[in-house]
């Protein structure tokens, strides 16, 4: 996993600020319509809350001292959401889709493998807070 990489296409991705999250539930509730009860029906704040902590995640990508915790809180708390372990495969998808989408002629096969790792580091990491918690 090359985190610079990671970093400079999150910037050109989230550049495009809010659209991001829409088309990212947008491309979610199409592929799974089941997990949309899940959520708020008012979406905004949501918007905003995954941009952010998906900068967080993508600017300490490479330090796991302060990665690990924040991964580890979140994970507890979407346990508390009612979040399950085969809910992070679809959404993992979802991830890669807007990315694909955002990234236009930039996306390539090492980007797909880079930000693919990195999301099945940060499922691992949520997933198993909730198991030793
Ligand atoms: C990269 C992985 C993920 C990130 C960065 C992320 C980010 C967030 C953030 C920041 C919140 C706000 C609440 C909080 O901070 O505790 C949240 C809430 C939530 N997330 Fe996630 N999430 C991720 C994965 C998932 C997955 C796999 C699901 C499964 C469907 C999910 C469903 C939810 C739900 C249901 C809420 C609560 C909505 C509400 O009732 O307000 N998230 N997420």
């Amino acid at each position: 996993m090359d985190p610079q990489k990671i970093q400079e296409n999150f910037a050109l991705v989230g550049a495009n600020g809010v659209d991001v999250a829409e088309y990212f539930y947008a491309d979610l509730f199409a592929r799974e319509p089941g997990l949309r009860s899940m959520f708020p029906s008012a979406m905004s704040k949501q918007h905003e809350v995954l941009l952010a902590a998906l900068s967080q995640i993508v600017s300490s990508v490479d330090d796991p001292d302060a990665l690990v915790p924040f991964l580890q809180d979140l994970g507890r708390r979407h346990h508390g959401f009612g979040v399950a372990g085969d809910h992070y495969a679809p959404v993992g998808a979802s991830l890669l889709a807007t990315l694909a989408h955002f990234s236009g002629p930039e996306w390539n096969e090492d980007l797909e493998r880079d930000w693919t790792a990195a999301y099945g580091l940060v499922a691992k990491v949520m997933t198993e807070a909730v198991a030793v918690s």
